[in-house]
This record gives C-alpha cells, structure tokens and sequence, in this order.
C-alpha cells in the first residue's frame, strides 16, 4: 500500500483552490437515475467514492463517461433495466443507499444490499426505509438485502428525525422518491446540509417542484417525470475546513479560493475562539494564525452546527493549542478512531464516551500511524505538519476515497509532504 510521508513544515503560506463536493456529487449522481435523458455533472471530484457510484449506475445500465478534465462527468440513463445494486460495491460506500429512492420511482423497484457498519460507528438507515413506506413502498429484508416495491408513491408528511436529529442521505432518498410520486410530500425534521440544498437545486433544474430545501421542512409538488440537467457541484466545505485547519495549526496565512463561508459557520466561529484570524474575502477565505492558539470547546450537530466530519481535523489543531479543549461527538459517539494515533504522536487526549479532553502539547513527535476512516486519515495528515522528525501515514485508500489530490495541494502552500509508492 502507499503511505504518507510528512515532515514537520513551515507555516502554510499562498492560496488554493477547492475540489467540489463529494458528498453532494454521490446523491446528484443518483438522481440522474429518475430521467432516461443525459446529464452531466460538472466539478464532481476524481475521488474513489465518485468512481464507485460511476461504477454502481453502470452495474444498472447506465452509460457514465468521465474524460479528462474540465469536461464533466456524463451519464447517460437511456432506458436502463437494472435495478439491484450489488454488494460488492455498496459494501464499499455507504452512499450507495441513495440510489434506492430513484429506482424506486423510476421503475417501481429496487434490491440495495444493506450498507454495513463501518469504522465510525452502526450506519442504521431505518429513517430511510421509514419515509419510503410512508410514500407507499413495500419494503423487506432478504439475505442482507432490502428489497423496496411500489407501483405507484403517493406523497405524505414524513418525520425524519432520528436519535442524531436530521439524516443527510435519508432526507436525499426521500426527496428524490418523491419528486415523481403522485402529489405533496412534505419532510418534516429534514437535514439542512449545503449538499441536500444542492441536491434539491439539481433536482429543481431537472424539472422537480421542490421548495423549503435548507430548512427543517421540504415540500415536494411530484411531477410525470423529469429531464436531464447539466449541474455544478458546490465545492467541498469539509476540505475547505481540513485546509482552514491546516493553515491555522501551522500558524501560517493560506487563501482558500472558493470557499463559501455560509457552509462553514460553525468552524469559522471555533478558528476565531482559538485566536486565529479568519477573514472573508470575495469567494474566497482567508485563514493566519501566529503560532498559538487557544484550546475551545466544540459539539458536532447537524448543519449548521459544528460538522462531525471536521471532528477529527479539529481535535489535531486542538492537541497543540495551548490549554484544554473539549469534544462531543453528537452524531457518531464511536467517531473517535483517530484519538489513538494521535496518543502515538504525543497528543494528551482523554476519551470517555462520545466526549474526549484533549490538552494541548508543545511538541508532537511524528510517528508510523494508520488511518482508520476518511477524516481521521486527514486528521493524522495535519498533525503530522507539525511534529517532529517525520510521520508515515499508511491507510491511504481512505485518504483518496475522499480528498482529491489533498497532498499535492498542501505542498502548493509548503506543507512536506511525499507519496512514497508501494514497490510491487
Ligand atoms: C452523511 O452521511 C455524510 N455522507 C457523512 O460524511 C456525514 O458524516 C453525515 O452525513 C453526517 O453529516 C454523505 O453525505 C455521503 P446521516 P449519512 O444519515 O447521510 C443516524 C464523510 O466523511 N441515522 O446524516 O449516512 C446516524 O446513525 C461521511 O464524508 C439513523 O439513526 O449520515 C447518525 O447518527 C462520513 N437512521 C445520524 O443519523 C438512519 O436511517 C446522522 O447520519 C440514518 C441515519
């Protein structure tokens, strides 16, 4: 396998652009399912994750190309007959699920092989079988499959709050479903994340009648059917959060270009607690700090709350700030993979639960460390820039599921970091 090599670096001084989003690229990937026309989708990141969702459209029949970039990637429908998603595939993303409401609207079927649990904790999607019998789906369960029927949707008020709050991928099935049912569907307790705005923007281009995406209740108008779309993909707020991270622990003055700061509010306020400075900028943030920030206190909730996906980022920056900051995991208590291998480099971090005290060190001693998961990968990457002697990351495949080309842009801004090849 590849690894990391990370050297302890400067402070990350220049500017970077950001990938669009993974996680609003899986979902608009799947509702290309509800059309037989083209579409295309532009900014979509050359991340594993996507390659594997290109991978599941075609095992349905669909016809996805990718050339080279700055095209998009095409996907053609056509009349596609498939509709199981095989477990060879879903098992490898979790994301895979979201293709379960479009098939069923579009064909009136669909066998989706239960995503399993993963490293960050049980990945239940019972809110997601929840609203599709509430649009008159029959759902079972056979032989690690869920096997949805349904001749016809029908639209209906569906709660979708779980013991977390709002779900990402759930509200995204349901919304989908229910642009082609017959009727309103409302969701109520329906996750507010920049990426389900995007999704619904997308859907809204391909003819759906969506209104209140953004906020805890979506209504669906359904329509006969849906045309295809040529759609940009909003950039990736939780790379642009790793780089804002990155740029504030190494005490540098980094420029992110293509930053939205309205998908990053809850960060921005926990940068600037800490001491770092924050400024925003015509499409673009700018994040400098002088070398010692504060330990703060943050709590992962749904959008707009602090995002669980930039937990493990910020408990990095948090093991070198001076004093003691705390962490509450709300929405994956077991997403602490990361505290570990941080614990090898030096870090003083106390875990209790779905909390962890973490109290800053002068130093951290750079050290061989494995990734677990996607963000914590980059949370050891980050740490790394600021340890001693060198860090040799192993674990690379979840790096890459997620992060395009995440090395080559912290090196742009001074970071030390090579990919070390695995000799075959
Ligand atoms: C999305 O996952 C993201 N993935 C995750 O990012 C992100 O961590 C998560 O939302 C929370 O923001 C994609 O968008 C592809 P959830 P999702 O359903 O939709 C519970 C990354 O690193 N729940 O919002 O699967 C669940 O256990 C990934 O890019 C139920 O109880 O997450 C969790 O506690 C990791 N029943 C909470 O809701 C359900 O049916 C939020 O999960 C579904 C979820």
């Amino acid at each position: 396998m590849d690894t990391l090599v990370v050297e302890r670096s400067d402070p990350l001084t220049g500017s970077i652009g950001v990938s669009g989003a993974k996680n609003a690229a899986l979902p608009i990937m799947a509702a290309c399912l509800l059309t037989e026309e083209e579409s295309v989708i532009e900014g979509a990141p050359r991340v594993t994750d996507v390659l594997t969702m290109a991978e599941i459209l075609r095992t349905l029949g669909a016809e996805v190309s990718w050339p080279r970039p700055p095209s998009g990637l095409v996907i053609r429908p056509d009349d596609y007959s498939g509709w199981t998603a095989p477990y060879e595939l879903v098992r490898l993303m979790r994301a895979s699920v979201c293709v379960l409401g479009p098939l069923l609207a579009k064909h009136g079927r669909a066998r989706v092989s239960l995503p399993g649990g993963c490293v960050i904790g049980p990945r239940p999607i019972d809110l997601h079988l929840k609203g599709l019998q509430a649009l008159g789906a029959a759902i079972a369960i056979e032989h690690g499959d869920i096997l949805a029927q349904a001749e016809r949707l029908t639209g209906a008020t569906i709660h979708l709050a779980g013991p977390s709050g709002s779900s990402v991928l759930a509200t995204d099935n349901v919304m989908m479903a229910a642009t082609l049912a017959d009727g309103i569907t409302v969701i109520e307790s329906a996750a507010c994340e920049p990426e389900v705005v995007d999704l619904a923007n997308c859907l809204i281009a391909m003819g759906a009648r969506i209104s209140g995406h953004g906020t805890p209740r979506i209504q669906i108008e359904g329509v006969a059917r849906l045309r295809g779309a040529r759609w940009r993909v909003i950039p990736d707020r939780i790379e642009t959060g790793t780089l804002m991270i990155a740029a504030a622990m190494t005490g540098g003055d980094v420029r992110i270009d293509g930053a939205v700061p309205e998908h990053l509010g809850a960060l921005i306020d926990a940068l600037r607690q800490a001491r770092a400075t924050v400024e925003l900028l015509p499409g673009a943030l700018r994040v400098a700090a002088n070398g010692c920030l504060k330990g703060v206190e943050i709590t992962t909730l749904p959008f707009p709350g602090f995002p669980t996906d930039l937990q493990a980022q910020m408990m990095a920056l948090m093991a070198v700030s001076e004093g003691v900051s705390l962490v509450a995991e709300k929405i994956y208590p077991e997403r602490f993979q990361h505290v570990p291998e941080l614990r090898r480099m030096g870090a003083s971090i106390t875990r209790d639960g779905a909390h962890a005290i973490v109290k800053g060190v002068a130093r951290l001693s750079g050290a061989p460390v494995k990734a677990s998961d996607l963000r914590a990968s980059a949370a050891l990457l980050l740490a790394g820039l600021v340890a001693d002697n060198h860090t040799v990351l192993e674990g690379l495949e979840h790096l890459d599921r997620g992060y395009e080309r995440l090395e080559e842009k912290l090196s742009m801004l001074g970071a030390r970091i090579h990919r070390e090849r695995e000799r075959s």
